[in-house]
């Protein structure tokens, strides 16, 4: 590959060789044989990774569409949006502009979402549809899902949408087990694709909640996809070179094997982790409640984040991201996710190290 600056930013992140060789495969038509192979051959692979019987979907849209596209799909009387970070946040904000009622059930930054404060909420009867970030990327916190999960379970009328963005694929997540209604994740983490595509798998009770919900619109209804998924197709024209890319890097993760990959995401999170304390800072996220794929550190130390960023850049040609919205200098963050290693992972701390 050309010489380049290697991303570590929380995504996207790095693109291999490999996958940008499959995503430079020769065109293939759409609606013709060769796609709907394709798509049939990757369907399982899919599946497994969702942990689901239900269809997935392969969207042409980053994540931020099928965010929205739940929220058309699904709201009717009232949206919980359980808010901890920039991208949980922002979801308020986009159920209101999509028409719906919407209410926050906010912490602070850097603190994760309480399963009992769900309940409570959820108890006023005033919810159908809850909208829940696994792993706030922002802020690297990874929120308590299997304990939400078991909270949702007591109300069957209300749909549970979960953004897994940073966390697909770098953990389990069992889609069908825990109950999620739809799942959505984006390409440009953990998938080390390159971004602009999604992909999302929706229940039967999200589904039959579509059916009498107007306004979907046509480009992200879920019963347009469902539709279309029966026949091994899309609604619109796919990205399909990210379609031939994801083949390809789900090859790759089913020859790694599935328990071997998160528990690689598990030991280079470790290391960052051993060289966060090491190096005398803190962590932004609570103790318990940290992602596994990405760490925000916390600049307890008061350096010049955005120098620090500039030089490592300057220096070693790798690249961090210098913090997210209003926390930006006051925390960096470190990706381990996609096809980092031990030996990639320790370069960084190295540099890092070097660079301090
Ligand atoms: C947790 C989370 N949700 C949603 C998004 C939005 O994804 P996109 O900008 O690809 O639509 C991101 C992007 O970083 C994210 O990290």
């Amino acid at each position: 590959m050309t010489p380049h600056d290697k991303l570590f930013i929380p995504g996207p992140v790095e693109v291999s060789e490999k996958t940008w060789a499959a995503f430079s495969r020769p065109m293939i038509g759409h609606r013709g044989e060769d796609f709907k192979n394709l798509y049939r051959a990757i369907h399982p692979g899919l599946q497994r990774l969702f942990g689901t019987n239900q269809p997935v979907f392969l969207s042409t849209s980053s994540a931020w569409g099928v965010m929205e596209a739940s929220i058309r799909n699904l709201a009717d009387r009232g949206v919980l949006c359980c808010m901890c970070g920039a991208f949980s946040d922002k979801w308020l904000d986009v159920a209101k502009r999509c028409g719906k009622n919407a209410e926050p059930l906010q912490v602070d930054w850097g603190k994760h979402i309480d399963p009992k404060e769900v309940d409570r909420q959820l108890a006023t009867g005033k919810f159908d549809t809850v909208t829940l970030t696994h792993s706030e990327t922002s802020t690297g916190v990874m929120n308590p899902l299997e304990e939400i999960c078991s909270v949702l379970a007591k109300y069957n009328d209300v749909a549970l949408v979960v953004d897994t963005v940073s966390s697909f694929s770098g953990v389990k997540i069992e889609m069908d087990a825990l109950g999620i209604d739809v799942m959505l994740t984006g390409a440009q983490k953990a998938l080390a694709l390159p971004p602009g595509f999604s992909l999302f798998s929706v229940s039967e009770k999200a589904f039959a909640r579509a059916e009498k919900i107007s306004n979907r619109g046509f480009y992200f209804d879920f019963l347009e996809f469902k539709k279309d998924q029966a026949n091994w197709v899309t609604p619109s024209t796919p990205s399909i070179a990210h379609i031939h890319a994801l083949q390809s890097k789900l090859d790759e993760i089913f020859e790694e094997g599935l328990e071997a990959r998160f528990a690689r995401h598990a030991r280079t999170n470790a290391m960052v982790h051993d060289w966060v304390r090491r190096a005398g800072f803190d962590f932004f996220a609570e103790e318990g409640f940290r992602s596994k794929t990405l760490t925000c550190v916390k600049n307890n130390k008061g350096i010049d984040v955005l120098e620090f960023a500039r030089k490592l850049r300057e220096k070693h040609h790798l690249v961090i991201d210098p913090g997210y919205g209003k926390i930006r200098g006051k925390t960096f963050r470190l990706s381990n996710m996609g096809d980092e290693t031990e030996e990639t992972v320790s370069h960084l701390l190295t540099c890092l190290d070097d660079v301090l």
